[in-house]
């Protein structure tokens, strides 16, 4: 950590979760090229994590990949300590991503599909920032959360609640923490996958979005390292969303 109280990506070791596929994977090359060390963790992609830890070694970088079922609590509790025991040296960076998205409507979802929404999307970053708190050293968490989440996302009612849980948990964080650890969040937008069907539905909404464009991953990623380097900011979230918080809507 730099005096200011930055962290210098170059030489720290970053724990990414869901760093498999997506916005988590974009966050753990872009660590990675920044000289991170990247403890890449998947669930499921396990092929799309290898790829990462491949990409950052052939760039001369380090990177190991950590499975973990973060909806487990054992498990989310302590990936943090297998982190840090694969890279040889405590976690300093680390980055929330992984995020179960499911239709569900308010008036309609059964109380645990609002639990298991709540302990993915919400508990589990909430167990991994007390195990990184718990190595009682200097750091600096990321929380993806959801630039719809000041509005009313209907389609996704469970999920939305939980994020909303993520970014009010962002702020006590970052007061319960500091001034060791800096806590921040990011609020993607229209975000474009790299590729499959959903990055043709992205671009079918761009228009609805002031810049009229679809973000990308590696955007969401540049607003990340930001708020890593950023010695004097917590408690912030960043919209990364081409404005589209600005018009205020129900969606769905
Ligand atoms: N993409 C967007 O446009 C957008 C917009 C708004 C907010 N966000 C937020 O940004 C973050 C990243 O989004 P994304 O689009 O990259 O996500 P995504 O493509 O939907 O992928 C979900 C991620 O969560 C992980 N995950 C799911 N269930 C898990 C479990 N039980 N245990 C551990 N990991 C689990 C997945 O890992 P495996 O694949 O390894 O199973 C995967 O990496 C999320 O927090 C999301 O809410 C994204």
């Amino acid at each position: 950590m730099s005096e200011a109280g930055g962290i210098a990506p170059a030489g720290s070791v970053a724990l990414v979760t869901g760093a498999g596929r997506n916005l988590g994977r974009a966050v753990a090359l872009a660590l990675g090229a920044s000289g991170t060390a990247v403890a890449a963790h998947y669930h499921a992609s396990a092929d799309g994590a290898a790829e990462v830890v491949e990409a950052i070694r052939a760039a001369g970088g380090e990177a190991w990949s950590l499975r973990a079922d973060l909806s487990d609590t054992d498990q989310a509790q302590g990936l943090v300590d297998r982190a840090a025991e694969a890279c040889g040296r405590p976690v300093s960076i680390l980055v929330n991503s992984a995020s179960a998205y499911e239709p569900s409507r308010v008036l309609e979802f059964e109380p645990e599909e609002l639990a298991a929404n709540v302990r993915l999307n919400a508990m589990a970053p909430l167990l991994l920032c007390r195990a990184l708190a718990a190595q009682g050293r200097p750091g600096c968490i990321i929380n993806l959360l959801d630039a719809r989440m000041g509005d009313y996302d209907r389609e996704h009612a469970a999920y939305h609640l939980s994020k909303r849980l993520l970014y009010d948990l962002t702020r006590m964080l970052a007061l319960e923490l500091a001034p060791g650890i800096r806590v921040n969040g990011v609020a993607p937008g229209l975000i474009a996958p790299q590729d499959g069907t959903g990055r043709e539905a992205a671009q079918a909404l761009a228009h609805t979005n002031p810049l009229r464009r679809t973000g990308s991953p590696e955007e969401v990623a540049e607003a990340t390292l930001f708020l890593i380097r950023s010695g004097f900011i917590t408690g912030q979230t960043i919209y990364v969303d081409g404005g589209r918080n600005l018009r205020g809507s129900v969606y769905g």
